[in-house]
This record gives C-alpha cells, structure tokens and sequence, in this order.
C-alpha cells in the first residue's frame, strides 16, 4: 500500500516530466529530499529543546510538532502566482515555505523560550521573523513565524534549506484551524460579519492564553 504522501509524489512527478522532462524531475525529487532532511533536522532540535525544559518545567513545553511539505501543486500556483519561472532552481531561490513545521505550545511564554533557544543554536540562521502574536494580523490570527536556514549533512557537501516554522500556542492553533477550514471550504469571502465574529473568537482565544499563563505563574510560584 502506498502512503497518501507517496501517491501525491507519484502524481506530482508524472505531471511534471510532461511538462518539464526527465532531468527537473530528478532534480525536484533531490529538493524535496533535502527539504525532508531539513524538516527532521528542525524538528528533532525541537524535540532534544522539548526534553530538556520538560525536565526544568516538569511539564511539556512542546504539545505537538507537525512537519509538512509544500505540494507540487501549491508550489507550481506559488510560483506562477508570483510570476517566477516554473524550474527546480526557482523553487529554492524564491521560496521560504516549501518545508514547514509547525510547533504547538503549552503557554505563550514557551513560544518564546523556545524560538529563543532554537535561534541560539549556532548553525541555525535566521532570515526573518514575524510576530503575530505581539502584532497580530487584522484578521486576528495569532503566531510567531520563522524563516531560518539549517545545514543538513549529506556524503560529500553540507547544504542549507531554509524552513518555515510556526510557533503558536493550543488556543492560536485552535482558532488558525478552524479559520483554515472555513476559509478554504467556501470559495466566498468571509462577510464583514463574518470577518468581525472571526476576530472576536481571535480575541477570546488571546484572552484564554493570557489568563492561562497568570495561572502557569500562580502555579509556578507556589512551587
Ligand atoms: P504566504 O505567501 O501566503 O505564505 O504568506 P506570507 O509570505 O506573507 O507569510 P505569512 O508569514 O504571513 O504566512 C505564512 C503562513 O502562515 C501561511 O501559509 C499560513 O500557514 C499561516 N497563516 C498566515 N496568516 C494566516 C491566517 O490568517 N489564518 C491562518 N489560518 N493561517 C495563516
Ligand atoms: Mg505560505
């Protein structure tokens, strides 16, 4: 039995050796390996961060770790939409999210600790950094997006991918999900009214997180 992603993969490649032939596939099917190699070199960091503060904080900072790669076919309409050449070359030239992960913390304070700790580490390079959550978007979606550049080691080169990583809390995921769903399902924009109660439900969730931390720290403090 193949594997959803396997199928994808399949499908993505016939369709490109028609249009592009032999030579980019080979040459897509290595960035998508490299992108891969990135992905698990990111999260395992996560990971090593996750047990070591679980130990300090006697709770888990970390409450899950989600890794996708971008689509062939989000890529091609990526590029497309940007007006860029559709070649393997142009995929990592111009693009900073074919590889994503995706990290849901316990408390907005952990979001921080641990962007903090990852970007200390000296072969990560960060190339740029957005704080929903100090600065939230209009629509209210709330997280800390990183571009960073991480060296994975192959036979005979060392090689930098850059990654997307999403830092948000359990609530920030709750409401960036349910916003997905409803974004993407109706091909309609969201009402002004619509717009408006998506944004209360952001505010809720902000006022959820900050509520949950003074309690981390009455906990914490008794401690
Ligand atoms: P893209 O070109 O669309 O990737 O946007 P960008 O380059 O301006 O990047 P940005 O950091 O704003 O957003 C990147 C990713 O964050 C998106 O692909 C989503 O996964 C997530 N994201 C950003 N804004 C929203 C939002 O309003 N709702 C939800 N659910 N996710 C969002
Ligand atoms: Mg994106």
């Amino acid at each position: 039995m193949k594997t959803e992603f396997e199928n994808i993969l399949e499908k993505s490649f016939a369709y490109i050796l028609e249009k592009l032939g032999k030579e980019q596939v080979d040459n897509y099917k290595t960035l998508m390996a490299y992108y891969r190699c990135a992905m698990m070199e990111i999260e395992t960091k996560f990971n090593v961060l996750n047990e070591e503060f679980s130990l300090a904080l006697d709770r888990n900072p970390i409450n899950s770790i989600k890794t996708r790669l971008k689509s062939f076919e989000s890529i091609k309409e990526k590029l497309q939409r940007k007006g860029l050449p559709l070649k393997v070359e142009s995929i990592e030239e111009n693009l900073n999210d074919v590889a994503g992960v995706r990290v849901v913390c316990s408390f907005t304070e952990d979001v921080y600790t641990l962007a903090e700790a990852l970007l200390k580490q000296d072969d990560i390079v960060l190339i740029e950094k957005k704080d929903y959550i100090a600065n939230p978007k209009e629509n209210g979606y709330r997280s800390l997006h990183l571009i960073v550049s991480v060296p994975i080691f192959l036979a005979k080169e060392k090689r930098y991918m850059r990654v997307e990583i999403q830092l948000r809390t359990i609530a920030m995921d709750v409401w960036a999900s349910l916003e997905h769903q409803l974004r993407y399902k109706k091909e309609n924009e969201f009402t002004t009214q619509m717009a408006m109660e998506l944004k209360k439900c952001a505010q809720l969730s902000a006022e959820l997180d900050s509520r949950m931390d003074a309690l981390r720290e009455i906990v914490g403090n008794r401690e």
